[in-house]
C-alpha cells in the first residue's frame, strides 16, 4: 500500500470531461502527465466532469460509455486509484449543492462575461442555462476541497479566475469559508500541436484525424500519422516553435515520453534528417501507448472493478467535500435536519 496521509499533505484537483472515445495524445502529455506527477506530492482529487458534459446535448447511452472510458483513461495512463481518488462528479452531490449556493452569489453580468460561454455560443452551441451555469459548476468543483493545485490549461484560465472572486467574495460576506486557489497553469512547453496544422493545438474537436495522435489508435497508425506530419523545407532540426512549428511540435513530443530535455536532443539530431526525427518520435509514442492500451483493455473488460474503484473514489471526495458544504450551509443559514446532512 502506498502511503496515504491526507493530513499532513496538500491537495490537488481536477477534472475532464467524458466528451471522447479516447484521449489524444496531447490531452496524455498535457494534462494527464501532470496529474500523475502531482500525486507523488499531493493528496490527489481527480474526476470524470460527467455533469458538465450535460451542457452538450449528446446521445445518453454515449456519456455513458465515455464517463467509464475517461475514468479507465486516467487510471491506464498512471493515476493511481488507491493513492489518488477517482470518481465521477455526479456521485459527489455536494457539487451541485454547492454550486447553487455560489450561482445565488453571482451577479448575472460576473457570467455574462465570461468569454467560453460568448465563443461556444457563437460557433453554433446551443444556448442552455446549463452552459451559462458551467463556470460556478465548476469553482464548486473546485472550491470543495480546498485545493492548494488545481492543474489545468490556459483555456480553463478564467474559470480559475472567477473561482478565486466569488471565493473570496463568499469569504467576505459570510466569513472564512473557502481557500482561494492558486492557478497552476500547466506549462507552455507542454502544448501539443496539430500533426497536419501545428500552428494550432491538437483538439479532439477541431483536428483532422491525420492531424491527431489518438491513444487509442493502433500502433501502425500512431507511425504512419507521424510519417506524414507537416515540417517545413530547411532541413534542420531545432527548437523554434514561431519559424518551425512542426519539427519543433516532434521535439516537445519526444522531449515529453523520452523525459529527455530538448536540447540534448537537438544535439543527437544535428545533421540527421526529418526521416529519423520521425521515426523515432513514433518509437518514443508506441512505447507510451502501448502499455496503456493493453490497461485500458483490461480496465474496460471489468466494468464493475471500475465502478467498485470509482464508487471508492467517490466515498473519499464525500469526505472531504461533504465538510465544505456542511460550512458552506451553515454560514449563509440552511437549516440542517434533524441528525445532520
Ligand atoms: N472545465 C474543465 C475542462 O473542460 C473540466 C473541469 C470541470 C475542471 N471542473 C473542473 C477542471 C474543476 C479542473 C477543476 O477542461
Amino acid at each position: 500500500m502506498p502511503e496515504h496521509t491526507p493530513a499532513t499533505q496538500p491537495r490537488s484537483l481536477s477534472g475532464m470531461q467524458p466528451t471522447s472515445d479516447s484521449l489524444h495524445l496531447g490531452n496524455y502529455i498535457g494534462a494527464l502527465i501532470n496529474w500523475v506527477e502531482l500525486q507523488e506530492r499531493t493528496d490527489a482529487f481527480y474526476f470524470v466532469a460527467d455533469l458538465h458534459a450535460q451542457t452538450v446535448p449528446t446521445d445518453p447511452e454515449v456519456i455513458r460509455r465515455r464517463t467509464r472510458i475517461t475514468a479507465a483513461q486516467f487510471i491506464a495512463g498512471g493515476v493511481d486509484p488507491e493513492r489518488s481518488a477517482v470518481f465521477c462528479q455526479s456521485h459527489v452531490r455536494e457539487h451541485t449543492e454547492v454550486a447553487w449556493i455560489l450561482s445565488c452569489q453571482t451577479a448575472f453580468g460576473e457570467m455574462n462575461r465570461m468569454t467560453q460561454f460568448k465563443d461556444k455560443t457563437a460557433k453554433g452551441q446551443n444556448a442552455n442555462v446549463g452552459l451559462f451555469y458551467y463556470p460556478i459548476l465548476m469553482a464548486s468543483d473546485i472550491l470543495l476541497y480546498r485545493p492548494e493545485y488545481v492543474p489545468v490549461g490556459d483555456d480553463q484560465r478564467q474559470h480559475l479566475e472567477i473561482t478565486r472572486d466569488l471565493a473570496t467574495r463568499f469569504n467576505t460576506r459570510f466569513g472564512e469559508t473557502f481557500v482561494v486557489p492558486e492557478p497552476y497553469i500547466l506549462k507552455e512547453s507542454a502544448r501539443i500541436m496539430d500533426l497536419q496544422e501545428p500552428a494550432q493545438k491538437m483538439s479532439g474537436s477541431t483536428s483532422s484525424d491525420k492531424g491527431l495522435l489518438l491513444l487509442s489508435d493502433e500502433p501502425s497508425r500512431l507511425a504512419k500519422k507521424l510519417r506524414s506530419a507537416v515540417t517545413d523545407t530547411d532541413a534542420e532540426i531545432r527548437f523554434d516553435p514561431e519559424a518551425k512549428p512542426g519539427v519543433s511540435n516532434l521535439l516537445t513530443i519526444h522531449s515529453a515520453l523520452s523525459r529527455r530535455p530538448v536540447d540534448e536532443l537537438v544535439a543527437e539530431y544535428a545533421g540527421r534528417g526529418y526521416g529519423d526525427l520521425k521515426k523515432d518520435v513514433a518509437e518514443v509514442v508506441v512505447a507510451a501507448v502501448e502499455p496503456f492500451q493493453v490497461r485500458m483493455a483490461e480496465l474496460m473488460d471489468d466494468p464493475a472493478e471500475l465502478d467498485r474503484i470509482l464508487a471508492t473514489g467517490a466515498e473519499r471526495a464525500t469526505e472531504v467535500a461533504s465538510q465544505t458544504r456542511n460550512a458552506v450551509y451553515d454560514a449563509v443559514g440552511v437549516l440542517p435536519p434533524a441528525g445532520g446532512f
